[in-house]
């Protein structure tokens, strides 16, 4: 690799890997071919050789993803943050996820996504980018690629939608599709009024306004350093909006001319603070599996029992699937800031980590005045105490996770009220093979599921589903939702909706498909959770284990894309990020490698 001053650019351009492409005087025969086409459509040679910083915008919005729809229109705010800051900005399509649409589920595309902006940010003359965030699996699939190349880059969230309503109250979305099944099952709304409410959720554009997986991956990201203050909860369609993406237009460029990398930004300390902003967020379930394969990509030493560190963390926001408000309630009562400065004053936050900006987080949290109280709460008088997350393990699988803010007091009055051992339940176990089998037998009599049973549901990890659904969250049935059951304990090794409120121990590792426990379990058997312990087993002879073990075979479903196969033989397990294991071990791959071999 050659890096050459030939005096076009201030001494700070010097290191531009884009020079490499477009202004290598040893090579003019590739600079020329390389040039040529940029030049096609109105670029001039003067502004790709002038030393600007290239600075990419990573689109993850389109017609297929309607929750990042607009940044297609927000990239243009980007583009003249970056020109006014003296980049150029190049727009290039991410492989869309969208959560709600992509089947057999959007969680087998965060991969390879992965894939896709690792190659794009390695292979094209870019020197850093701003990538484009929002439904759920979006941002990690950035952030994990951005780890890995280690290109400067800043997270601009297109925020979430306006607050739902439905009949006066808010309705939040997916939140709402939980609740409607419920009055559904229960036979109180029909077909129609079933389609009104769920409509009546997402009244913009935007990501869900719940506090599901994706607000909370983006009040992560910002946790984390990766994106401006401020920026997560900003709602899609608010002049903020437009005008924080102009702020990331610039930001992007500094942080190429400081170089602000993400080795620099992502760092074990990073990682514990964006733990305890998902705590007391009351963030989703995923943020787990999400936050590690970010860690993983990025070389920090971070595991699923590292999450226990926020268990004692008190929820603080008020918003659904935890509490009552949604995003816009969130971002006007303070946002992610109002929630960070009070873990920062709690002693519960790494003030010295870096951020995109520059600065620190301690620095950027200086002058945030406290929360509205209403949404955002103070961290001595909080919504609930410990309410992280509890990592439970046992004699069928290795790890668990229960999202502890989502267990109510009617679950409490119900399942942890025994005075001898308050945290410990049993229950007879119902087992469904996955979503067809639950959906075709949980009405059966035969089951006679009551208030004693657990529902477990198997085959929905990354291997056996492939990609891991968030099935687990499991309705009870209607005869039990009609007397006012609306939720049983749930297990799975598949996950579930940051939306919703179930308390389910979910994401399973090892997953029934890949040789976990789970696959031993019979309906009939008695399971025995003791949260305080952080168990979770069956109550069988280690013997009686053993024989169903020799006789099990577990069964893989047979792939139907070229992807599902790939995938299937590399993927790890949830507990472990779910990353695609024959990826990790490439790391700062442009700081290592510098720029690929030439094209011709
Ligand atoms: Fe895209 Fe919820 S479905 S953010
Ligand atoms: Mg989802």
């Amino acid at each position: 690799m050659n890096q050459r001053d030939d005096g076009n650019g201030g001494s700070d351009n010097k290191g531009l890997r884009s020079r490499e492409w477009w202004d290598n005087r040893e090579t003019p025969d590739m600079t020329a071919l390389y040039l040529e086409r940029y030049l096609n459509y109105g670029l001039t040679r003067e502004e790709l050789q002038s030393g600007r910083p290239i600075i990419g915008i990573a689109q993850t919005g389109s017609d297929l993803t309607p929750c990042n729809r607009h940044h297609r229109r927000l990239a243009e705010r980007v583009k003249e943050g970056v020109r006014d800051a003296g980049g150029v900005a190049l727009e290039f399509p991410v492989h869309p996820i969208q959560e709600t649409g992509k089947r057999p589920t959007a969680a087998l595309d965060r991969n390879l996504a992965y894939l896709g902006l690792v190659e794009v940010l390695y292979g094209y003359p870019l020197d850093g980018v701003v990538l484009t965030t929002g439904c759920d699996k979006t941002t990690p699939a950035c952030l994990m690629a951005a780890a890995t190349v280690d290109l400067p880059a800043v997270v601009l969230s297109g925020g979430p939608m306006l607050n739902g309503t439905y009949k006066g109250k808010l309705a939040g979305s997916g939140a709402v599709i939980w609740k409607a099944r419920e009055l559904y099952s229960a036979g109180l709304i029909d077909y129609e009024e079933f389609m009104d409410m769920a409509a009546a959720s997402a009244p913009s554009e935007g990501h869900c306004n719940t506090m599901g997986t994706a607000l909370s991956m983006n009040v992560l990201a910002e946790a984390l350093g990766m994106s401006l203050p401020g920026s997560a909860s900003i709602p899609a369609p608010y002049r903020e909006r437009a005008q924080m993406a102009y702020r990331t237009g610039q930001a992007s460029v500094a942080a190429v001319r400081n170089g602000i990398r993400p080795s620099r930004i992502i760092t074990r300390e990073a990682c514990e603070n964006a733990i305890v902003a998902t705590s007391a967020i009351g963030g989703s379930s995923n943020c787990p599996v999400h936050l590690n394969a970010i860690a993983r990509h990025a070389g920090v030493d971070l595991s699923i029992d590292d999450w226990e560190s926020g268990h004692d963390v008190p929820l603080l926001v008020d918003c659904q699937p935890a509490g009552r408000f949604l995003g816009e309630d969130f971002h006007r009562a303070g946002g992610a800031p109002a929630v960070l400065k009070e873990a920062l004053n709690a002693g519960r936050l790494h003030g010295a980590a870096l951020t995109v900006n520059g600065r620190t987080l301690a620095e950027n949290l200086g002058d945030i005045p406290d929360g509205d109280r209403r949404v955002i709460r103070a961290w001595n008088e909080p919504m609930q105490e410990r309410a992280g997350f509890l990592v439970l393990r046992g004699n069928l699988f290795e790890s668990s996770v229960l999202k502890t803010s989502a267990i109510d007091g009617a679950f409490r009055a119900r399942y942890l009220s025994n005075a001898a051992d308050p945290d410990a339940f049993e229950g007879r176990a119902i087992v469904f093979e996955g979503p067809e089998d639950y959906h075709a037998r949980i009405n059966d009599p035969a089951l006679a599921i009551d208030e004693d049973c657990i529902l477990v549901i198997r085959n929905c990890g990354p291997v056996g589903y492939p990609g891991s659904a968030e099935v687990v969250n499991m309705l009870p049935p209607d005869y039990l939702v009609r007397r006012g059951v609306t939720s049983l304990p749930c297990l799975g090794d598949g996950r579930q909706s940051g939306t919703s409120g179930s308390p389910s121990l979910l994401n399973a590792s090892p997953e029934a498909a890949a040789g976990g426990g789970l696959a031993l379990l019979r309906t009939g058997d008695r399971l025995r959770i003791d949260l305080g312990r952080r168990r979770a087993d069956v109550l069988l002879s280690e013997t009686e284990l053993e024989d169903r073990r020799t006789a099990a075979k577990p069964e893989v479903p047979a792939d139907q894309t070229p992807w599902q196969a790939i995938y299937r033989r590399s993927v790890g397990q949830l507990g472990s990020g779910a990353c695609l294991e024959d990826a990790v071990d490439f790391m700062r791959i442009a700081q290592r490698f510098g720029v690929p071999r030439h094209s011709h």
